[in-house]
């Protein structure tokens, strides 16, 4: 027997539903099975449970993007992992299981992290691996702007670039949370007090709240600056599903013309990493890669599964300070 937590519906933290399965016996020969030892929670998971996911699937669904565990079975054709290897893995998609079975791609052995480590990096690693280094190419030197500056991918961040000599600029809505930003190295302020600051000169800036902020973090960008959006977590507050608000956010998307792009000399990139999260290649082999970054995942927070609604309520009401996890 073993558990997983299912979203049956749109709705707030309390729909969020633990459930007993049976998993399957049959192992596939390029497969492995995994017993899971702790689920990382994304922001997406709480965006797809508000109904506001367009890549989720048809509710119920079981949520779920990275975990970390240890190998209990592998399929006959499989090398690269054996029974008893710890590992971590990416998955499109039930994550938030008990028992997993994965194709081996997906599944990564690991070194010297731990297994709440190893559970925390694979979305936030990948994530910040191909903002700052694939499409941001980022160069010593460069000023940098990191909206998300206190969670899981704003932390990954820091510890990703830390051999650059950069000057970092992050941002919280607390005042309480800037100390974290100044412990990681870069510099701190509000997002009222950035508003109201003339920093700008950005050559990359990491944009995950969307909306009208994307403008006014284009416009301060350097000459050749690129501003690399990646989420609109500006959609909902407090885990209120409101869609008067979510319209509002999507209405102020700017739509870039080509000319004005080509006259200001800026860039505009996006991403979604957990498109590219169904065993491609490229993402798995840079996922193999991981440890040899020397990365701190910093983990905030391991709830037991059972108390996912919690975990939820932690992470939409602002309170979390890196990697929230789920324990089984
Ligand atoms: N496109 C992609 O491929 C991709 C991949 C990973 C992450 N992302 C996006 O990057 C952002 C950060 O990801 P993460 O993994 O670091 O998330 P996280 O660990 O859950 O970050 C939580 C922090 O985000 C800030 N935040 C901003 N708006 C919020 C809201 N409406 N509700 C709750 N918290 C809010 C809060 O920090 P402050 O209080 O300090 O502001 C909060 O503590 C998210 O928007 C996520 O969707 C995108």
């Amino acid at each position: 027997m073993g558990h997983q937590i299912i979203i049956p519906k749109a709705g707030g933290n309390q729909v969020l539903k633990h459930e007993t399965i049976l998993c399957p016996a049959n192992l596939p020969d390029s497969s492995v099975r995994v017993l899971t030892a702790f689920s990382g929670i994304n922001f997406a998971d709480i965006v797809m449970r508000l109904g506001f996911y367009q890549d989720a699937p048809p509710y119920p669904f079981v949520p779920g993007y990275e975990l970390s565990g240890e190998v209990s079975e592998v399929g006959s054709s499989v090398t690269s992992v054996k029974v008893g290897d710890k590992v971590m893995a990416g998955t499109k998609f039930n994550g938030y299981s008990s028992e997993l079975i994965l194709p081996a791609s997906q599944v990564v052995k690991i070194g010297k992290l731990s297994l709440e480590q190893a559970a925390a990096l694979p979305v936030s690693f990948l994530t910040s691996y191909l903002v700052f280094i694939e499409e941001g190419r980022v160069r010593d030197g460069d000023k940098i702007l990191i909206d998300c500056a206190t969670g899981a991918l704003g932390q990954l961040s820091f510890s990703l670039l830390k051999k650059y000599d950069l000057d970092i600029v992050g941002l919280t809505s607390s005042e309480s949370k800037k100390k974290i930003i100044e412990e990681n190295g870069g510099r701190a302020f509000t997002h009222e007090e950035f508003k109201d600051s003339n920093e700008k000169g950005f050559n990359i800036a990491l944009n995950s709240i969307g909306g009208a902020s994307i403008m006014e973090h284009y416009d301060r960008l350097a000459p050749s600056g690129k501003i690399v959006c990646i989420g609109a977590s500006s959609l909902f507050e407090n885990g209120n599903r409101s869609i008067f608000r979510a319209l509002k956010v999507v209405y102020q998307m700017p739509k870039f013309n080509i000319i004005k792009l080509m006259n200001d000399c800026k860039g505009v990139m996006g991403l979604n990493v957990l498109r590219l999260f169904d065993g491609t290649d490229y993402l798995m082999d840079l996922l193999k890669k991981a440890e040899e970054f020397d990365l701190t995942p910093h983990v905030d927070k391991v709830f037991d599964a059972t108390d996912v609604s919690a975990a939820h309520a932690y992470l939409e009401s602002k309170q979390a300070r890196g990697k929230v996890l789920l324990k089984w």
